[in-house]
Order: C-alpha cells, then structure tokens, then sequence
C-alpha cells in the first residue's frame, strides 16, 4: 500500500516513517514538510495521507486528498471550527480517519471514563488533568477533550454547558456539573492524563501514561491499511478497532 505521511520531519513525523519503513505491507512514497530536504507533495498513485502536522496545514490538504480518492487518517489536534468544518465536509468523497488519539489504551480509557461518569453522577467532580513535553502548541490536548467529552456524555450533559478551562483569581465555589480541564506543560512528556472523579467520601482516578509515541504511531498506520478500499465517511479509532460505540 502506497503511503503518504504528512508532518515527516516532526517528532510524531519521524516514528511514523520508521514504523511504516519497517513494515513490509507499507510503502512510503512520500515524506511531507515544509522543512528542507522534504517532499511537498505525494506523487499519483497514492493511496493513503497519514498527517501529523499542524492544525493549519490540515484542511487544504484533506480537500486535495478528496478530489483525487485518497483516503486520510488525521492524527494533528488543534484544528478551529471552521478548519474542522472543511475536514468534515470531504468526509461524503473519501475514507476519512480523524482521532486526537491512536493509542489502544485511551481508546479503552473513553469506555471507562464514560461508564465511570455514568455510575458515579454529578456529586462526583470530574477534573481532567494532561501533561505533555513543553513543545506541544495547542492546549488543552485533543485526548483531554476526547475524555471530558466522555464524562459529559456520561451524563448526558454537552462539554461546552459544563466546562471550564483552567481556574486562575476569585472563581467562587465549583459548581455541580462542571466538568474541568487542566493542561500542564513541560520535559519530555509524552502524554499524561487523568480524570478524576472526587466525590464527598472517596477519589477515582483514571490515568494513561504513554511511555513513547509508538503507539500513536503504530495505531495511525493500522488506520490508514483499514480506510483504504473503505466507503467513504468519516470514521475514528473506535471504528478501526471495533469497538462498541
Ligand atoms: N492523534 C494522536 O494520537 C497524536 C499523538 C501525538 C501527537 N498528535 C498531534 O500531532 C501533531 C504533530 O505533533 P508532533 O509532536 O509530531 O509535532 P512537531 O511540531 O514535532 O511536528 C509537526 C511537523 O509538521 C510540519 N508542518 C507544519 N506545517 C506543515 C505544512 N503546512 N505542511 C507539511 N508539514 C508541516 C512541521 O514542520 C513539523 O515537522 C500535533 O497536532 C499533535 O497534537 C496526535
């Protein structure tokens, strides 16, 4: 399978051209950046885009993509509404994987943080807590918003009634509902995060730690061999993995 990858200089860039290198199912046919001594574009003929770049260099590319039948797997975060909103579109042309995580782990996480939100309800504070390495440009990261958006839809609530980025001055008293997420920045990290559930009697805390980015990496590329030769629509890594949704 003939494979692009979008965002190949970057850190998330590098691991995806070592693992798709290495895997005997996979061929790269071109490495994407705006850095030097990368390609600009993929040539004709490919079959899969894996881009992990910047949220701006998204949009125009999926539409590129769409016009001429090449399926998509978006592993980049941060993108605006209105970016989203062009991503979404080309989703009716081609097979389009869009997860702000690849991991298996946060995947079993989204289950578990949904179910937790469930049977615990509105008298247990949700507050989403991630750390990563002091280059990531967006916050609060895409897996943070995919757990607190699984708490909310724990209980039914929508994120955007209940959230609260952050707290900084004389907040006042936290009210019944909120959901809440913090983002840290600093070292290495790769991706941290938690959601904890604090109730009157007793804490749950859910965490996933990645211990490298291999499994974004890995997760990215087993979404691109099962998009190609899909229907088009838009789909996630519950979708790749079979999960229940
Ligand atoms: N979905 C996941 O599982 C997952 C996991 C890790 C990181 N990410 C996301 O992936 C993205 C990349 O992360 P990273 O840590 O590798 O960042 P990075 O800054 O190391 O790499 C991004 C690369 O994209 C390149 N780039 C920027 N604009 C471009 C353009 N217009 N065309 C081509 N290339 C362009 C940059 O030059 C850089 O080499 C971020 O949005 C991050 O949040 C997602």
């Amino acid at each position: 399978m003939k494979i692009a990858i979008l965002g190949a200089a970057g850190r998330m860039g590098k691991m995806l051209v070592k693992l798709a290198e290495a895997d005997e199912a996979l061929e790269v046919v071109a490495r994407i950046d705006v850095a030097e001594g990368y390609d600009r574009a993929w040539p004709a003929g490919t079959e899969a885009v894996v881009d992990f770049s910047f949220h701006e260099a998204v949009a125009p590319s999926v539409e590129k993509a769409a016009s001429e039948g090449v399926a998509y797997v978006i592993g980049t975060t941060g993108l605006t509404a209105e970016e989203q909103a062009r991503v979404d579109a080309c989703a009716a042309r081609i097979p389009l994987v869009q997860a702000a995580n690849y991991s298996l782990g946060v995947n079993l996480l989204l289950d578990l943080v949904k179910r937790a939100a469930r049977v615990l309800g509105p008298e247990y504070d949700v507050e989403v807590v991630e750390m990563h390495h002091r280059h990531k440009k967006d916050a609060p990261s895409g897996t943070a918003l995919m757990l607190a958006n699984a708490a909310a839809d724990g209980r039914g609530v929508n994120l955007a009634d209940v959230a609260c980025y952050g707290r900084h001055g004389i907040v006042g008293e936290r009210p019944e509902g909120e959901i809440a997420l913090h983002a840290l920045r600093g070292g290495s990290v790769v991706g941290d995060h938690t959601v904890m559930f604090a109730g009157d009697v007793e804490r749950v805390e859910i965490t996933h730690k990645a211990q490298g980015r291999e499994a974004f990496a890995a997760g990215a590329l087993k979404a691109a061999k099962w998009a190609v030769g899909r229907a088009p629509g838009k789909y996630d890594m519950r979708d790749v993995l079979g999960f229940e949704k």
